[in-house]
C-alpha cells in the first residue's frame, strides 16, 4: 500500500514539473501564463515561444505522463499504469510548482497512453493529426482525438473484455473536453487561434 502511495505521489510531483513554464521563464524571461491563451502548455509555447521552446516542452509534457506510467511496471507494482499516469495529468492541471493552475493535459495523456495503451494512442495520434491537418486548431484537434478515443476505448474493452482501458479514459476525456470549454466558445465564435505548421520559426 505504502509502495502504491509513493508511486502515486511521484507520478503527481512529475506531472506536477511546469516545463511551459520553466522554458519561457529560463529560455526566454517570459511567464507565458501572460501571453497568449494564457495555458500552461505544449500549444502555447509554441504560438508564444516558436518551435524549439514548443518542443521541448512537448517533450517534457509527454515524457512526464509516460515515465510515471513506467513507474509501476518497472517496480512490478500492483498498481496499473493508467493510475500512475492519472496522478501525473492531474499534476499537470493543478501543478504544486505553480500554484495549481496548469495546462489541459493534452500531450501527458499522450505519453501515459503511450506507454498504458500504446494502440489507443496511436489511434488518437492519427486523429489528432488529421484534424490538424485540415482545421489547423490544436484546441479542436484534441477535442475530436478525444471524442474518437472515448469510442475507439469502448471497442477496445468489448474486444478485450477488459473495462478498465474504456473507464478510464472516458471520464479522462470527457474531463480535457470540459478543459477546453473557453476553445469551443472561440470555435464556435471563430475566433480560436490556428497554427501554421510550415511556418518557419523566427523565435
Ligand atoms: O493542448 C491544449 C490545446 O488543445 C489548446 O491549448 O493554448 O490553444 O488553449 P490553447
Amino acid at each position: 500500500m505504502i509502495e502504491i502511495i509513493g508511486i502515486l505521489i511521484l507520478g503527481y510531483l512529475l506531472g506536477s514539473i511546469p516545463f511551459a513554464l520553466l522554458v519561457g521563464k529560463w529560455g526566454h524571461g517570459m511567464d507565458i501564463r501572460q501571453h497568449g491563451s494564457g495555458n500552461l502548455g505544449t500549444t502555447n509555447t509554441f504560438r508564444v515561444l516558436g518551435k524549439k521552446a514548443g518542443i521541448i516542452v512537448l517533450i517534457g509534457d509527454l515524457g512526464k505522463g509516460a515515465v510515471a506510467s513506467l513507474v509501476p511496471i518497472l517496480l512490478g507494482s500492483e498498481l496499473h499504469p493508467l493510475f500512475a499516469g492519472l496522478a501525473a495529468v492531474i499534476g499537470h492541471i493543478y501543478p504544486i510548482f505553480a500554484k495549481f493552475k496548469g495546462g489541459k493535459a493534452v500531450a501527458t495523456s499522450g505519453g501515459m497512453l503511450l506507454v498504458s495503451s500504446p494502440i489507443l494512442f496511436l489511434i488518437l495520434l492519427i486523429s489528432f493529426l488529421t484534424t490538424l491537418r485540415f482545421s489547423r486548431m490544436v484546441s479542436l484537434s484534441s477535442i475530436v482525438a478525444a471524442s474518437i478515443g472515448i469510442v475507439a476505448a469502448i471497442t477496445i474493452g468489448i474486444v478485450e473484455q477488459d473495462w478498465i482501458v474504456p473507464t478510464f479514459f472516458t471520464v479522462l476525456a470527457l474531463f480535457v473536453i470540459f478543459k477546453h470549454r473557453e476553445n469551443i466558445s472561440r470555435i464556435r465564435q471563430g475566433t480560436e487561434s490556428k497554427i501554421n505548421m510550415f511556418a518557419k520559426d523566427k523565435k
